[in-house]
């Protein structure tokens, strides 16, 4: 029900979202470079909650396959059209919930940007994306971490919420975030946030 509601949100502001630019240009490139770090050609790699494709899109050249799914059926429907314009083969989008990715395959690297302060569940996705991984393979994640938040958003939130007018957002300290990445069984390999409110940017590491 409530990711049902989120998907509706999602879907209704879909066409806007993909025509946002992007807040911190040199930002988004670091966190690309510091992605392929932890790419190679022969790279399987999993995108959740993928929007409308753009940093698949980037990631494409340089690894074996990704699948990229979201919740959005709208935001899909972009990543797939942007993705034929651009001649591109080797990415699958998806719809689908993290919920629903089975840990029957592995993967050298899952990615989750600007996604799990969305989700009700993220201790569990995150165990999930540790089964998902291959010994050695990485989770690479850009989190918006509000602390305690925004007074106002706290107030507006459990109002706008059921009318579908927000998703679903949480808050915790990067600190936290962190805690739990690390519970899960991973090895922080790179974090860097590039200003003091700017999400933050997390490699770890699946033991190898
Ligand atoms: C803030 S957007 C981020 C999109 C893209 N990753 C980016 O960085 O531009 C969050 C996306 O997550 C999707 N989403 C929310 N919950 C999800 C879930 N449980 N599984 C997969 N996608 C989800 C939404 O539909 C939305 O497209």
């Amino acid at each position: 029900m409530t990711k049902a509601r989120d998907a509706r949100f999602w879907n209704l502001i879909a066409n806007r979202y993909s025509k946002l630019k992007i807040g911190d240009e040199a930002a988004y490139r670091e966190k690309l470079r510091l992605t392929r770090v932890h790419l190679t050609p022969e790279s399987q790699v999993l995108e959740f909650g993928c929007g409308t494709g753009g940093t698949a899109r980037l990631h494409a050249p340089f690894v074996r396959h990704i699948l990229a799914v979201d919740i959005s059926d709208k935001m899909i429907a972009i990543a797939r059209q942007r993705a034929a314009d651009e001649g591109i083969g080797n990415v699958s989008f998806e719809v689908a919930s993290i919920d629903d990715i089975g840990t029957d395959r592995t993967y050298d690297a899952v990615l989750g940007m600007s996604i799990l302060h969305l989700l009700d569940n993220r201790k569990e996705v995150i165990g999930k994306v540790y089964d998902c991984l291959k010994p050695g393979g990485v989770f690479v994640s850009s989190t918006t971490c509000l602390g305690t938040g925004p007074l106002m958003l706290r107030l507006a939130l459990p109002l706008a919420r059921p009318l579908g007018l927000l998703p679903s957002v949480h808050f915790f300290e990067i600190r936290d975030l962190v805690a739990e990445i690390a519970g899960a069984g991973f090895e922080i390999a790179h974090q860097w946030q590039p200003g003091p409110k700017a999400a933050v940017f997390i490699a770890a590491r699946k033991p190898g």
